[in-house]
């Protein structure tokens, strides 16, 4: 049965061609004042001013919404940690005491301290855990979200990650999109050698995931200490030879040459991006890459230095905006928030930072073309928010002013 949401105030659809939105392009919302949606069979059928939807000849007959407020096409938040078993309540106490990343990396915090709980987690637990924090992403509107592994970093426990996204999508009306980060950093077993890591992860991992189709997307975490931007090229170049699409972190805490390293190897997007200079951002244009930013992680990081928004775009590199959601550095699944942060701290207008949180957060993960925009024949993904003009999503921080969501044109969450 075809439903009418009406009354809308303010509608962003988006729409606009088939591609990432870059430079000025990324200010284009596609405002509709007083605006409605039609929807049927998980599809948009019409959106626009509200009386020409109205008279389209499925409306007469829909289930008609009364929503009211601002409405956007549901957030695509393309990167996420969301599977961990236990929050790290010590680093955190570690870093509000002072400790900085690296130090609390020294001290046996840090990504090795997930370890254990994901290892020792059943994969129904896990999946169950899963879905209950997609049900508070989707209640602060968002539709779709990436999700990695990296906190097994073994064959069996970064592949028990992989199923219990799969597992979770029984679960929740959250889609989610599975990215393989075994290269998160080297585990306890092989003693930091790095070579021997990729090596395993090459010879045993990439494969398997592979073949039971796990993964749509491999990354790295390409830093000092981590994984070289050699590494980085050769390693992403295989998960492509095996289909899967590549991703880096990179430019996260220094400026490593993460970026071009995985431009090199044809990166879907550069995620962080903090530290880029302008060769790096070069090298995104010219690779189609996407860079995705993720600033409530320098937020609750207390960093002074934010990604350099402004440089990229004014570049021509499509921006994307996401969580980062994971226990060490962002323990944020509210998409709304990371606006706000953008706005504030990286100089992006509430146009550019809107586009990078629906449109480019798509793009970003390959989903362009059909989510991240309201238009006809695309998902019906909406979300709607109590309030009279969309720059209040950006403006007010702290809470959510999501009321209503949509995911494939059914409602997941009123309040
Ligand atoms: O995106 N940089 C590496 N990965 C995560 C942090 C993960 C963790 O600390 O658990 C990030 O910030
Ligand atoms: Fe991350």
């Amino acid at each position: 049965m075809a439903v009418l949401f009406t009354g809308i105030k303010q509608l962003l659809t988006f729409a606009g061609d088939d591609a990432p939105r870059a430079g000025t392009a990324m200010r284009e919302t596609g405002l509709v004042s007083n605006a409605a949606v039609l929807v049927e069979n998980g599809v948009v059928e019409a959106a626009g001013p509200r009386a020409a939807v109205h008279r389209h000849r499925l409306a007469k007959k829909a289930k008609v919404v009364e929503v009211g407020g601002v409405c956007l096409p549901g957030f695509v938040d393309s990167h996420t940690h969301m599977v961990f078993a236990e929050p790290r309540l010590k680093d955190f106490s570690m870093r509000a005491a002072g400790a900085s990343y690296q130090e609390i990396r020294a001290a046996g915090g840090g990504i090795v301290s997930s370890i254990d709980a994901i290892r020792r987690q059943a994969p129904g637990a896990m999946a169950a855990q899963l879905a209950g924090r997609a049900a508070r992403f989707l209640a602060c509107g968002t539709t779709t979200a990436e999700v990695k592994s990296g906190y097994g970093l073994s064959l069996e426990s970064e592949l028990k990650m992989l199923r219990a996204v799969r597992g979770a999508k029984k679960l929740t009306p959250l889609e989610m999109v599975p990215t393989l980060l075994a290269a998160h950093t080297v585990p306890p077993e092989f003693a930091g050698d790095a070579r021997k890591y990729l090596a395993h992860i090459a010879a045993e991992i990439l494969p398997k995931a592979a073949a039971e189709k796990l993964a749509v997307f491999a990354d790295i975490f390409c830093e000092k200490g981590y994984f070289t931007p050699e590494q980085t090229t050769a390693y992403l170049k295989e998960a492509a030879r095996l289909g899967l699409k590549p991703k880096a972190h990179a430019e996260q805490l220094s400026n490593y040459g993460g970026t071009r390293a995985a431009a090199a190897a044809g990166a879907v997007s550069v995620d962080h991006a903090d530290h880029v200079f302008a060769e790096d951002i070069a090298a995104m244009r010219d690779s189609g890459t996407i860079a995705a930013l993720l600033p409530a992680s320098n937020y609750y990081l207390g960093l002074s230095k934010y990604p350099p928004a402004r440089e990229i775009i004014a570049e021509g590199v499509p921006v994307a905006l996401a969580t980062d959601f994971n226990p060490g550095t962002c323990p944020c699944w509210n998409m709304q928030f990371v606006l706000s942060v953008a706005c504030t701290h990286c100089g992006m207008t509430p146009e550019e930072a809107l586009c990078a949180s629906t449109v480019n957060g798509a793009w970003a993960l390959g989903l362009g073309g059909s989510r991240g925009v309201v238009a006809p024949g695309r998902k019906a993904d909406l979300a709607f928010f109590a309030a009279d003009d969309y720059r209040e999503l950006c403006y007010y921080f702290g809470a959510n002013q999501c009321s209503l969501t949509v995911k494939n044109g059914r409602i997941v969450h009123s309040v």
